[in-house]
């Protein structure tokens, strides 16, 4: 039912007319004749560079944020024109980029080179008249665009090309990736396929800002930054939208007075931190709730240990997950996100590894027992400081070359370590991911779980101070264990596929060399196979790891893999 407009009379109270007041008459000029336009690329490789390779990450979120704020997110119908369409926005401001998309319809992200180009169209953009119902009268950058006089392409001739959101079905994947001539083209083609492209990370950023507008009525000098899989370098389409209220501009802003009197804000006060992050996101959730367009479902998860509000974004298909008082997941972000930009090999085997964690049925995406896309990246980054030489330093060493502006202390924890990129001194480890894919599995396959704990802090393996199945030790937070959700039925199960997917990467190798088509799963392909299929349409968990690999290697028989029966046989004997 919609809301009445009394009801939202009550929301005058916080600045939302203000808010609405600054959008609305802030326009300066009108753009300029020679506007530009700047047609939508697509290219993986050449938005890895705009977008600066070695820049930090809090560059990079600002950047990325700033470019939000100039953007529009427009529902278009079908028919839309799109030259027509870019020669009506471009009246209102010269394009930087634009592209469209479709998620429950079309629509468009059109980025201003100034901010004046979004005041303009929001000055002269009109409210709906409706007849039957009412609606809340909440302007937004999220707009409808009516084509009476453009929309004048039939369906059949549609000229829109839409940009893909979603990733490749995995059964494609396996095709894909079992035409590629080795196993690092592998990973490196399956990073390519998954992960976030240009526009969806532009989308993650426009989302926050929109739902910044909507907080910014109760708190004008707040931010919301995503952070967790939209930032961190190892998001694949379709994750969810990790999102982060910040108000610490607000404290920040109030300058230190030195005078004989001072003046101070009077504030409700709270019995705890934890109550004041409680009562902020239950308002700004059902904020979002009554009066946030596109967005549908909220869910308040108020009393996890991470309080969030849960809900969808229609228009962007996301997920959306806010959380308030979270800095330190916001710092665990910068760390994988450092760590996947000095090597490449990095994101290339956490990609592979999350995704066939994935296909497993080790991780999920129901909350449980299992292990999460986070443990499963914690594990790689330990394993790849444990090569010899390590292909990535340990956080002790990041911490020692952070400068006096990486100090960053958070509810009494250090999270202090290098933010610029550069300072960090690249690894002279050489090997492949054919030969770490394997050697993955074989870590994992047979490390100690009962005695020993994962600390990438220190880049060792530690005795295990608690009696959890899986022990990780959080890299800030350091008495918590990442991972004390995983049971010992869950761990179980990872560490027999780790066993099996050793063997098996190894033995479709054989199995590659021996088919001419190219059309049979092999290498990493074959680890994405779900294990359902590769037991022959056996129910899941009925056949041992141990009699899997012997139905296995029967089929392997036929394909004159004589040579390799000996690694198969040492394999089946550490088991
Ligand atoms: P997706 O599965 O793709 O969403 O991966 P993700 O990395 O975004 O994970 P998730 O959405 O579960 O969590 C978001 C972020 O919160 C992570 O990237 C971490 O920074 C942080 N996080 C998640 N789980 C934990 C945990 O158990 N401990 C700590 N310290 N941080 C966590
Ligand atoms: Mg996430």
């Amino acid at each position: 039912m919609a809301a009445s407009v009394q009801n939202f009379s009550v929301l005058r109270g916080p600045a939302v007319f203000k808010r609405l007041y600054r959008l609305h008459y802030c326009s300066s000029r009108r753009a300029s004749a020679k506007n530009v336009v700047v047609e939508a690329e697509t290219s993986v490789k050449k938005d890895h560079c705009e977008t600066g390779g070695k820049k930090s990450f809090y560059d990079l979120l600002e950047e990325r944020g700033e470019q939000a704020a100039r953007s529009l997110l427009i529902s278009c119908p079908s028919n839309t024109c799109e030259k027509k369409f870019l020669k009506h926005m471009s009246t209102h401001g010269d394009i930087n980029k634009y592209f469209f998309y479709e998620s429950f319809g079309t629509y468009a992200v059109v980025e201003f080179a100034k901010k004046e180009g979004v005041f303009s169209v929001l000055e002269r953009a009109s409210l709906p008249h409706l007849q039957h119902e009412a609606a809340v009268p909440f302007k937004s950058r999220l707009l409808s665009l009516k084509t009476d006089k453009l929309g004048d392409v039939p369906n059949s001739q549609k000229s829109i090309k839409f940009l893909n959101q979603t990733s490749m079905p995995v059964n494609d994947l396996i095709k894909k990736l079992s035409k590629e001539d080795s196993i690092d083209q592998q990973l490196y083609s399956l990073t390519e396929a998954y992960q976030l492209t240009e526009e969806n990370i532009r989308l993650r950023f426009l989302v926050c800002s929109l739902l910044k507008d909507i907080a910014a009525s109760y708190f004008p000098e707040c931010s919301i930054k995503p952070f967790g899989s939209s930032v961190n370098g190892f998001g694949k389409l379709g994750c969810d939208l990790d999102m982060f209220l910040d108000l610490d501009g607000i404290s920040e802003a109030a300058p230190k007075q030195v005078r004989a009197y001072s003046l101070e804000y009077q504030l409700k006060r709270t019995s705890t931190e934890r109550a004041a992050t409680q009562s902020i996101l239950s308002v700004i959730g059902e904020c979002v709730d009554q009066f946030g367009p596109g967005c549908v479902g909220m869910q308040k998860i108020l009393n996890a240990r991470c309080p969030l509000v849960r809900f969808s974004h229609q228009p962007s298909g996301f997920q959306c997950d806010l959380t308030a008082n979270n800095r330190v997941a916001m710092k665990s972000s910068e760390l994988l996100y450092l760590y996947g930009q000095l090597d490449e090999r990095v994101r290339a085997l956490v990609f592979s590894v999350r995704c066939w964690a994935r296909v497993q049925g080790i991780t999920s995406n129901i909350p449980g027992a299992w292990l999460t896309n986070f443990t499963i990246t914690v594990m790689v980054i330990f394993f790849l400081q444990k090569r010899s030489p390590p292909m990535i330093p340990i956080l002790d060493h990041l911490q020692k070359l952070a400068g006096p502006m990486d100090k960053s202390t958070i509810d009494g924890n250090d999270c202090t370590f290098v933010s610029d990129l550069t300072k960090v001194k690249v690894q002279n480890n050489t090997e492949t991911l054919e030969h770490l894919l394997p050697e993955f599995f074989e870590f994992y396959g047979n490390f100690d779980f009962n005695k020993l704990s994962i600390n990438i802090r220190k880049g060792k393996e530690q005795t295990k101070t608690e009696a959890s199945p899986l022990h990780i030790q959080n890299p800030f937070e350091q008495s918590l264990n990442v991972s004390r959700n995983v049971n010992a039925t869950q761990l179980q199960r990872f560490v027999l596929l780790c066993q099996e997917s050793a063997w098996l990467v190894q033995q479709n190798e054989v199995a590659r060399r021996s088919s001419a088509t190219g059309n049979t799963p092999w290498g990493l392909a074959a680890l994405l196979v779900p294990l359902a299929a590769a037991t022959k349409g056996k129910k899941r968990g009925t056949q041992t790891p141990a009699s899997r690999i012997k139905g296995l290697l029967e089929s392997l028989k036929s394909s004159k893999s004589q040579a390799s029966n000996n690694g198969i046989k040492a394999s089946l004997k550490r088991r």
